[in-house]
Parts: structure tokens; C-alpha cells; sequence
């Protein structure tokens, strides 16, 4: 352990930073070791992480002394930051900031700073397809983030650029609804377009193929996605995998879906909006190949689904 280079992993207890862990703990021999940080050392996650042989420390990443402390001695940082916490594109980039401040202070000789692209640049400030949201933003937790990027400028960055969670599946209350007749019908705002979608744990043990590839990736931007399906294929992929017979697409506008009133609705309207007005440039942005590269376990959404059957059929009714 002693000899190990340190990965200090912020979002531990989550599904990005959780699927890193477990990545760096399952390879015995990779020369890594994992500093899993979270608010709550107490929690179930953070004992689990313990349990296979993380150091747990405890750190707030609105508090960024404790963020230093957390970060001393480490050879690397996981940045991630979870906008769906306080839904604020600004809180966000402060965190961002204290993230590269922290990183600076202690040395570290690499970052993965978790980002999105600005999709503002996709569209001139006076087109009218979508609202801007917060005053500044067309989607908040992509532009914020892409923002966040230039803190990290100086330092020995690879700014690795996610895409949309299958696990919003039952992560998200993302799922087909089943109706009183017991069929699914799954309504979203993607037209014909393909979603670039990944599974969570896939996007954690890309960040371990980075790491592990060190200086290669340092300076880079690094996109990535598992499979791009449209919405009409993901519902048949559903009904083959877990049994449930037909799921019927219900095409609706993004309009509509950003009234649908539950809380980020309008966020998430924007952002499938984004999918599939520019779903060549989000495409174009992302990579299977340097995905699976990175991480040669990059599963499909049918071996997703598979996977994590239990969870998908429950959140499906
Ligand atoms: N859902 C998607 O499809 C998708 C796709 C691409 C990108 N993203 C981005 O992914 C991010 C969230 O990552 P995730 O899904 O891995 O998170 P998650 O599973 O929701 O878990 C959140 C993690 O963030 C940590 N955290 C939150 N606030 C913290 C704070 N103030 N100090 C320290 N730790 C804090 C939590 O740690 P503790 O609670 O243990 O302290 C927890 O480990 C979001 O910003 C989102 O925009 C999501």
C-alpha cells in the first residue's frame, strides 16, 4: 500500500468516483490505491469502499481546506462535482474552483476533472428553440461545467467529457411508465435521434484507464460514450432484455417534456434537446473506441441491461 500511488477520489460514494474505486481496488497489482473521500465516512457506501481496502477521508468540496488535506500526499485527483445536489450552475463552477485550487495546492501530478461540453456554443444567443435557464445557461450542468474547465488551465489536466447514464433508468425516474393496461410507454423529447449513453461504472473505469495511462492522457480532452441508440431502440432493447413485452416510444416535443413540472424538468428538456437537435456534434465529441480502449469491459446497453435487471425491472413497475 505504502508504495502505491495515491488516487484521490472525490464523488466516492457516487456512481462515477464509486465506479473508480472499485476499478483502482479490483486491480491488486496496478500500483494504485484508492483515498475514497466523502462528507459521511459513516455512510454504507464509504464502509463498502473501506471493506475492499479504501482509505476513507472525510471532506467537503465547499469547504476547500478540507479538500487540501484531503488531496496531500496524493499522486492524483478524480473531480467530480453533482449539480443535481443543489441544481445551481454557479455553485457548481465554485466548486469546480475549489476542486483545481485544492489540486494546486497539494501538487498533484494529475487530474481527471469530470466536464460536459458548453452547449451554448451549439446555438447563437438569440435562437429561440430552447430557453436559456439561470439567466446564462441552455443546460446548466453541461455549460457550468464546460466553464469549470479553464480553473484547471496550468495544471496537469485531462478533461474527460461523460455522456447521458443508462442507470438514469432507475437512478433518475427515467423509465418506461406502465399504464393501467400494464403496457410501458416511454415518453421523451428525442425525435429520431440517437441518445450517446454509457453505464455509470463504465465512466470510473475510463478514469482508471487514464490514470493508469498517465502522461498520454494529460493535456487532452478525452470523450466518451458505450452505445448511441434511439430512444425507439432502447425500448426494444428493454422489452428483449428484461421481458416486459412492447415499449412504445411517445415521441414528445421538448417543449412539452420541459412542462412535465417535476423538478429539472426544463433542465433536462434542454439537454435532450441538445441530443437530438445536435446529435452529430455530440457524437462527434465522444468516442467508442477510446472508450473502450481505455476501458476494455465497456459494456453495451443490452449487456447494461443484463446486468442490472433487478434494479431496471423495479424502477419499471
Ligand atoms: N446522470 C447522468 O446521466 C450524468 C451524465 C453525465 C454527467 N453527469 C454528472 O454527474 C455528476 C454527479 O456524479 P455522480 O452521478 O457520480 O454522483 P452521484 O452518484 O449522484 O453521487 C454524488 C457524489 O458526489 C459527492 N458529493 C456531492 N456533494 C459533495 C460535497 N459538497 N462534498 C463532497 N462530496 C460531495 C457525494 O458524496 P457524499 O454524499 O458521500 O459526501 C457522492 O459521492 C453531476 O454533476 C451530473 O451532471 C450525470
Amino acid at each position: 500500500m505504502a508504495d502505491k500511488k495515491i488516487i484521490a477520489v472525490l464523488g466516492s460514494t457516487g456512481s462515477q468516483g464509486g465506479g473508480l474505486c472499485r476499478a483502482i481496488l479490483a486491480d491488486k497489482t496496478g500500483g494504485f490505491a484508492c483515498r475514497a473521500i466523502t462528507r459521511d465516512p459513516a455512510k454504507p457506501k464509504a464502509a463498502d469502499l473501506k471493506g475492499k481496502g479504501a482509505e476513507v477521508v472525510k471532506a467537503d468540496i465547499d469547504d476547500v481546506a478540507s479538500l487540501k488535506q484531503a488531496f496531500a500526499g496524493a499522486y492524483a485527483v478524480y473531480g467530480v462535482t453533482n449539480f443535481w445536489e443543489h441544481f445551481s450552475g454557479e455553485k457548481e463552477k465554485t466548486q469546480a474552483k475549489n476542486i483545481a485550487e485544492a489540486a494546486k495546492a497539494a501538487g498533484v501530478k494529475h487530474i481527471v476533472w469530470s466536464t460536459l461540453e458548453d452547449t451554448r456554443k451549439l446555438m447563437s444567443p438569440g435562437d429561440k428553440r430552447m430557453p436559456m435557464l439561470q439567466e446564462k445557461y441552455r443546460v446548466p450542468h453541461f455549460d457550468a461545467k464546460a466553464e469549470a474547465d479553464s480553473y484547471f488551465s496550468g495544471l496537469p489536466v485531462t478533461l474527460l467529457v461523460t455522456s447521458f447514464y443508462w442507470d438514469n433508468l432507475y437512478l433518475f425516474g427515467l423509465a418506461p411508465k406502465k399504464g393501467a393496461d400494464g403496457k410501458h410507454s416511454w415518453a421523451m423529447p428525442m425525435g429520431k435521434a440517437k441518445l450517446a449513453g454509457i453505464a455509470a461504472e463504465d465512466i470510473g473505469k475510463v478514469a482508471y484507464g487514464i490514470f493508469k495511462a498517465g502522461k498520454e492522457y494529460i493535456g487532452k480532452t478525452v470523450g466518451i460514450y458505450g452505445e448511441a441508440l434511439t430512444i425507439e431502440q432502447m425500448g426494444q432493447a428493454i422489452s428483449k432484455v428484461l421481458g416486459v413485452g412492447a415499449v412504445t416510444y411517445n415521441a414528445v416535443e421538448a417543449d412539452a417534456y420541459r412542462g412535465f413540472g417535476f423538478p429539472g424538468a426544463d433542465e433536462l428538456g434542454n439537454m435532450f434537446q441538445v441530443y437530438r437537435d445536435f446529435e452529430q456534434q455530440v457524437l462527434g465529441a465522444r468516442s467508442v473506441s477510446v472508450a473502450r480502449k481505455l476501458n476494455p469491459e465497456l459494456q453495451s446497453y443490452e449487456q447494461f441491461l443484463a446486468k442490472n435487471k433487478a434494479a431496471a425491472l423495479a424502477a419499471m413497475g
